[in-house]
């Protein structure tokens, strides 16, 4: 299976541009492809109401409409995270677009930082979906520190994690290393990169994006700050093996009798 990251940098509020940017993938050929976190809108907002006019239904909204065009038209499956609005509610989420024209989508569950007086915590479950005889689950960014999330999914069948993301952290891409060495599963972090300055506040995302084995070899490593599309071809059923020794299996080993609940 071909899989691979697209990182680029988002302007903020501009759709036309960031469509633009997407639309680079009608020349990839690959089978699944993860984009960053809010990749139609930039990250930055300065308010609610600003972020209410900039967010999109799922999936009707223009972004979600280009993606299922260019997944139907390349037959390729793509995550890509977006500003949701639904009845009201501002969901920072992801969709997983496939060729056929389904679409899931993910509400990032845990909130980073000032994100949370912007948009509502997820409460979509955490699931894995089929595609192509592998499954498929979602995180977003922070949720790379809750290993409770890699693990539901991991839990839920998921071979290979896509992790649209807007790092800011230094150490975030190294954590998620640790999640697919635990999970034995394939990561596909995809951050973005620039710089964005919304009146006071600014940030620099650090780049970086990454595939990972089950057994934590980075395969594919994007630079800090250049646009880049990394595409490799996995043995997506590397990641059903869960023994590390013929002794110990991840998922059958765990003492769910002890853990604090
Ligand atoms: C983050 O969750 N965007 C750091």
């Amino acid at each position: 299976m071909r899989i691979g990251f697209y990182q680029f940098s988002p302007i903020f509020g501009d759709k036309q541009a960031n469509h633009d940017k997407i639309a680079k993938l009608f020349n990839v050929n690959t089978d699944l492809i993860v984009l960053p976190e809010l990749c139609n809108t930039g990250y930055l907002f300065k308010s609610r109401t600003e972020l209410k006019n900039l967010a999109e239904n799922i999936p009707n909204g223009e972004t979600t409409r280009l993606l299922m065009q260019i997944a139907r038209k390349k037959n390729l499956a793509i995550v890509a995270g977006l500003a949701e609005k639904y009845k009201g509610i501002l969901y920072n989420s992801s969709v997983f677009v496939t060729p056929s024209g389904k679409v899931h989508t993910y509400r990032k569950a845990h909130l980073f930082c000032d994100e949370k007086f912007y948009f509502t915590r997820g409460n979509t479950k955490f699931q894995a979906y089929k595609y192509k005889n592998s499954k498929i689950g979602m995180l977003i960014c922070f949720d790379y520190i809750f290993p409770e999330a890699c693990r539901s999914l991991v839990l839920h069948g998921a071979e290979i994690v896509c992790q649209p993301a807007n790092l800011i952290l230094p150490y975030a891409e190294r954590v998620t290393i640790s999640r697919a060495i635990e999970n034995r599963v394939f990561i596909v972090l995809a951050n973005r990169i620039g710089f964005e300055k919304r009146g006071k506040k600014h940030i620099q995302f650090i780049g970086r994006s990454q595939i990972v084995t089950p057994t934590g070899e980075v395969i594919a490593k994007a630079s800090y700050d250049e646009e880049e599309i990394k595409i490799v071809n996995i043995y997506h059923k590397l990641a059903i093996n869960k023994n590390v020794t013929k002794y110990n299996n991840i998922l059958k080993d765990r003492r769910v009798d002890l853990y604090f609940k």
